[in-house]
This record gives structure tokens, sequence and C-alpha cells, in this order.
């Protein structure tokens, strides 16, 4: 069988991470045309879904409510509306310093503290979390980090690099940090109509391949169940996490997985499972109707036909705001 081709078609790097972070990170589809005078050009419009997302609102509050306490020092990282800040605040945390990079969200988020009436618990910091500095922007190094920067792929966002940091320059070495671990499982993905959302060969019997130069080269969230589709592998685990003691760093792994079904893959699906701590877990899993995460999919640019029984060997690379697989070798049972 055929290794599918990957081009690095968009020049996605490092180096543009906090444009990618703000205008490109993936929850949800961005459908709507950016006005030039509308906030959408700055603000992503997933903040109303999250914002309204209960599932996921009362989990971070099942898990918050476990460890606050008044003597404990707080800091919430992606302040959004403060709507974390506030729930640690609710819970009996009596200080908490919630930063955020983007400006006109800190400025927001400040009217919402105040209209709720936490001014006097919650300092909220207009900077990116790599900015803070212990002993001006918050008092002392925090013992709970409270951090929401996930994106349908887990890593988008920059997570890994933002409790990275926390953890060298701002928290206490024995620090409680929320979420506590996350999973990644993938599954095989049948869908010519999810890979048609990403790349295009024949239109109207004109030859548009070279149009796919702007295909995104990662993954892209999909509502997979909107669209018809087989899972040609069952759940397999692509990477584990433990945001309190692992390195978080880059790496890359080798995985096989077993083919269930004959037909053609045509890329992955994938997902998380954000284990929140005392037993919290919120996953963005295709069966998960409630979240408003979608899932990750990440397509190849050629399908390849499979029969049940065959494994499939995958390159797994994760960097620090993205997963990528690869198919390496087909090995016939
Ligand atoms: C997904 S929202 C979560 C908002 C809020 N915590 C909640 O759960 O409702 C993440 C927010 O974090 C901000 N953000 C992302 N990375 C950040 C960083 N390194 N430092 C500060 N803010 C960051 C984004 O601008 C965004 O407003």
């Amino acid at each position: 069988m055929k290794k599918p081709k990957l081009k690095n078609y968009n020049g996605a790097s490092e180096n543009n991470l906090d444009f990618f972070v703000n205008h490109n990170s993936m929850r949800t589809e961005s459908t709507s045309v950016l006005h030039p005078m509308s906030w959408e050009s700055v603000i992503p419009r997933w903040h109303f879904a999250m914002l309204n997302d209960v599932e996921r609102n009362q989990a971070f509050e099942t898990a918050i409510k476990h460890v606050v306490s008044p003597n404990r020092r707080v800091l919430d990282i992606g302040a959004g509306s403060g709507l974390l800040a506030m729930i640690a605040a609710r819970h009996g945390a009596s200080y908490v310093t919630s930063c955020e990079m983007v400006q006109p969200i800190a400025h927001v988020a400040n009217k919402i503290i105040a209209l709720n009436g936490f001014q006097d618990h919650i300092k909220i910091v207009a900077k990116k979390s790599q900015d803070l500095v212990v002993g001006l922007d918050l008092a002392q190094r925090a013992d709970i980090l409270i951090t929401e920067t996930v994106d349908c792929g887990l890593v988008g966002e920059g997570i890994l690099p933002i409790i990275r940091h926390a953890r060298q320059a701002l928290l206490t070495p024995d620090a409680t940090i929320i979420p506590a671990k996350a999973v990644v499982k993938f599954s095989l993905l049948e869908s010519h109509l999810v890979h048609n959302l990403n790349l295009a060969f024949d239109s109207a019997s004109f030859d548009v391949s070279p149009f796919n130069v702007f295909s995104t080269v990662g993954y892209f969230p999909v509502r997979l169940r909107i669209w018809p589709h087989r899972l040609l592998s069952k759940p397999t685990t692509a990477l584990k996490f433990d945001f309190q003691v692992d390195s978080l760093e880059p790496r890359q792994k080798e995985i096989s997985v077993q083919v269930e079904h004959n037909g053609t893959v045509h890329g992955v699906v994938f997902w998380f499972e954000l284990d929140l701590g005392n037993g919290v877990v919120l996953s963005n899993a295709v069966d998960n109707q409630k979240s408003h995460w979608m899932q990750a999919v990440q397509c190849f640019e050629e399908p390849i036909n499979v029969q049940k029984g065959n494994v499939l060997n995958l390159t797994i690379q994760q960097s620090d705001t993205n997963i990528d697989f690869q198919l390496a070798t087909t090995l016939e049972h």
C-alpha cells in the first residue's frame, strides 16, 4: 500500500504561536466571514459555545471546589470571561490571580467580575502567562493552577507550553493543576466527505489540485456525527499527559493499529479525555453530543485501501501546539 504524502503546506510554526492561539485555535468550526470592524476578527466565536457548555462548566466547578480553600493561592491562566476565577472565588478562594493575553477580553472580564461582586477576590492581569512576574503580577507562587486552554485536539491552544512555563516560574513545586492529566485517543477514519472538507482534486472536470496548497496540514475540528463515516479501528490511545510531572516537551512515538473493517482510510479522528482530578473527566469523544468541542480530524492526502486484520504503523509527532499522525508502513497480517 502506498504511503500518503504529507506536505507542509501552511508554514505554521512555533514562531507564530500568538497568532495561532488568538486566531486559529480550533474547538468548533469558525465559519463566518471576518468583518474588519467586528470583535470577531480578534475574539473567536467559540467563546459563546464554550460559555454555554453546561457539561464543561459543571465539570470544572466540581473539580475546582474540591481543591480551593481560603489559604490556597489560585492562578487561573486564560481568564476569558473570568468564569473559572469566579467559580474558584465562589467556593472559597480568597484571592485569585487570573491572566488574559487578549486585552479586550481582559477588559470585559474585569467588568464581569465587578458585575458579580468578586472584585475584592479576583485580580485580572492583562498579560500572557509567560510574561507574568511573581512579586509583581502575583504576590507569591500559586499553589493551585487552573487553565482551560484546550482545543479539539487538546494541544492547539498551547496548554503544554503554558503549564511547562507555569510549573517552572509561577507555581509551588507541589501545586495542584487542573486539569491533572489527559489522554488522546484516535481511530482510523473512513469518510470521503470529511476528506473533501480539506482537499480537492477534480471540480467540474477541472484539475483543481494546486488549490491543496491551502489545505490544513494539521488537524481541524469536525462534528463527526453529522458526516457519513465509519471508524475502521477501535479507539486507541495515542498519547498520555500527566500535567503535574511529565516534561510536556515535544516527542515522537510509533504506534501500530489493527484494522477492524475492510474499507478506505481517509485519515484519523482523535479526541481527548481530560482528567480534572477527583474523578472528573471531560471528553469530546464522537458520541458526546453535549460538548462544544468537536472532534479533531487529520486527513491523509492519499486515502489507502485496507482490509480487516491489516496492521498500520503510524508515527505520531507531538509539538507544543500540534499532534500529527503520519502513516509509516503497512504490515499484512
Ligand atoms: C478557552 S478560553 C477559557 C476562558 C475561561 N477560562 C473559561 O474557561 O471560560 C482560553 C482563554 O485563554 C486565553 N489565553 C490563551 N493562552 C493564554 C496565555 N498563555 N496567557 C494568558 N491568556 C491566554 C485566550 O485568549 C482565551 O481567552
